[in-house]
């Protein structure tokens, strides 16, 4: 090992300096949360060392694990010390400098941007350690790894750079002093620290002591009995370990005996998280064995479309002897997740049949993440279902597929759906007008994983989805609501019309047809039966996966004004002559394609166009 004997400066990563710009500088209520950063690091220091001395006992420590807070009311500091695992020289470069957080940038961006919410985004991102310059001018950091000799003395003012270099330190742990901005005195006092402690560190499993009394109860919340546990500890415990402001959405507390003991305190946040819908889509629920704290991360724990999940499993049934690699790999560990998977689907259920309103809501933040558990649990596929909720052309709220089959019409088999970016311009889509003539509702689908699912399930309860923006509209089979008295549409011969355009735009469209989804719309584009629906396709191109589409149907609205005009036209003599009617063909299609949010296919031979026809109609 080389050995650095010379204070050293370094420069933050740039995230961490914009980061640290905003948080010291921002007019925070809520500064005291940085004590709960601070406890929590000493804390998971402890828990760390103490799974690593499980595999090489000479880690093991000779002391119990605390936590200790030292006040100097003179020189206005606090120092918070742990015999945790330490860092050495790398450790520090690596944590205490960089941010290795997934969805800092946008995180970044939204505080930059929202000075209203700061509390509530810089507590759901969990600015961590970087809290201290909150409330503190310096920060110094005294530590020593765990087996090793050498301890480093980091420090910084959180102005763009910090310093490490060798200091002194007799045992393994980490002791990190603030030395308070005046304006945070009141943290150098120990009422308030007293008072910071009860409010988020109670359950921290380790004690936290203040010269030589203990603040908090140091027992995990999770082993004590339901009964025993308020509300109000439940919050506390969510915030402190899952770094929210929020309160749960829902608290989801079980033990389960028998052949495979677990207990599982979990949480649904009541707002979407920043990394929901990173890649990683890493799980945060903690998982223990027999109260030692062994990984954050594991998917073998919790399925990734339940990834919003908070809060901590404990099993003592799990070996505490083997590595995190073996034990991923444990068939007891795969139990305890089928168990605590149906759990929560089934507590979810619950929810949304006593509460619709309220589950609205977690619909909203969570929804798009649930529904990729319809690709990837199909033994559970149909629990996942009956909990997905909808948007539709119905009311205003969302509907389940049991519902909205209780709704469907007489002489209707399909459950029609109509797939987008925006479930707001969806509903707007000229393919929806036929349907709601006849009053048949259709479900707005605007989320991406919604084209996937798709693809694995083709029907709920006997009746195959369709997408309305595909093959035929079979609309005659279906009976229309009493009220709606059926216009019959006078019949017109589309024929040379439809011969007309076909020649006209050639290649450009598949075929060219009369229309009975459309009311008010002139034309649309549809896929044709055998084709992929227009929004998949249009995802996969977006993504890469493929260059170029099949191309669509046109279909005429046969009552529609300028179509009805069009078709007189073309019925009448010198029709290859027709320049307007040629136009027309070109125009028709470029609408079409304007409505489904995509360009015209030749801008400059549209407008030109669309010039052309308006100069005529002023002639006339
Ligand atoms: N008291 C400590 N002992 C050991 N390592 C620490 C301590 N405090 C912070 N660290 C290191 O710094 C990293 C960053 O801490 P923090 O910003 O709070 O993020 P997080 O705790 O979410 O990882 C930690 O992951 C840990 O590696
Ligand atoms: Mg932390």
């Amino acid at each position: 090992m080389t050995e650095t004997l010379e204070k050293e400066t370094f420069s933050f990563q740039t995230e961490v300096g914009q980061l640290l710009d905003i948080v010291a500088g921002s007019l925070y209520s809520n500064r005291e949360v940085f004590l709960r950063e601070l406890v929590s690091n000493a804390s998971d220091a402890c828990d760390k060392l103490r799974y690593a001395a499980l595999t090489d006992s000479t880690l093991a420590p000779s002391e119990d694990f605390a936590i200790t807070l030292e006040i100097d009311a003179k020189a206005k500091t606090l120092s918070i010390s742990d015999n945790g695992i330490g860092m050495n020289h790398a450790d520090l470069l690596e944590t205490l400098g960089t941010i290795a957080k997934s969805g800092t940038g946008a995180f970044i961006e939204a505080l930059k941007a929202d000075d209203k919410d700061k509390p509530g985004l810089i507590g759901q991102f969990g600015v961590g350690f970087y809290s201290a310059f909150m409330v503190a001018s310096r920060v110094d950091v005294v530590t020593r790894k765990a087996g090793e000799s050498e301890a480093w003395l980091w420090s910084s003012n959180g102005k763009g750079e910090f310093s490490i270099e060798p200091t002194e330190r007799a045992t393994n742990g980490t002791t990190v002093t603030l030395h308070f901005k005046k304006d945070a005195n009141e943290f150098a006092e120990d009422p308030r620290i007293r008072h910071i402690i009860k409010t988020y560190s109670e359950h921290i499993s380790f004690p936290v002591k203040l010269g030589e009394e203990t603040l908090n109860v140091a027992e995990a919340l999770w082993t004590r009995p339901t009964k025993d546990i308020s509300e109000d500890q439940y919050t506390e415990f969510y915030r402190l370990s899952s770094h929210a402001f929020d309160a749960p959405w829902h608290v989801m507390h079980n033990r389960v005996e028998g052949t495979l003991n677990h207990t599982s305190l979990l949480f649904v946040p009541s707002s979407q998280p920043f990394d929901l819908f990173e890649p990683e889509r890493k799980s945060h629920v903690k998982l223990y064995v027999n109260r030692v704290f062994i990984s954050e991360t594991t998917i073998d724990l919790i399925p990734a479309y339940l990834r919003f999940l908070r809060g901590v499993v404990d099993s003592q049934d799990l070996s505490l002897n083997v590595s995190r690699e073996m034990l991923q790999t444990d068939p007891k560990l795969t139990k305890i997740k089928t168990s605590i998977t149906k759990k929560v689907l089934t507590e979810l259920k619950k929810k949304a049949s006593k509460a619709p309103e309220e589950y609205e809501k977690f619909w909203g933040n969570f929804g798009a993440a649930l529904k990729e558990g319809l690709v990837e649990d199909a033994a559970l596929r149909d629990r996942i279902l009956e909990i997905c909720r909808f948007a539709s052309t119905g009311s205003g709220e969302l509907t389940s597929l049991g519902d909205y089959v209780i709704r469907m019409k007489e002489g209707q088999e399909a459950i029609f759906y109509i797939a987008g970016e925006d479930a707001a311009k969806l509903a707007l889509s000229p393919h929806l007008e036929g349907y709601k003539a006849k009053g048949v509702e259709v479900l707005l689908l605007s989320d991406h994983v919604d084209e996937f699912w798709l693809q694995h399930i083709t029907e709920f309860d006997g009746h195959p989805f369709k997408s309305i923006t595909r093959g035929t509209a079979d609309l005659d089979e279906i009976k229309a609501d009493e009220t709606q008295t059926e216009e019959e549409p006078e019949e017109v011969d589309l024929s040379a019309l439809i011969g007309a355009i076909k020649a006209e735009l050639g290649e450009a469209v598949k075929d060219v047809r009369p229309s009975k989804r459309l009311t008010d719309s002139p034309v649309c584009l549809i896929a044709d039966d055998g084709d992929m629906d227009v929004n998949l396709e249009r995802l996969l191109k977006r993504h890469g996966r493929l260059q170029q589409g099949a191309p669509r149907v046109l279909e005429l609205n046969p009552n529609h004004f300028i179509i009805t005009k069009l078709a007189e036209r073309a019925n009448g003599p010198d029709v290859s002559g027709d320049d307007l009617l040629k136009d027309a063909a070109h125009l028709l299609l470029d609408q079409a394609r304007i409505v489904e949010g995509e360009a015209p296919t030749d801008p400059p031979a549209f407008a030109r166009r669309m010039g052309t026809v308006l100069a005529r109609a002023f002639a006339s």
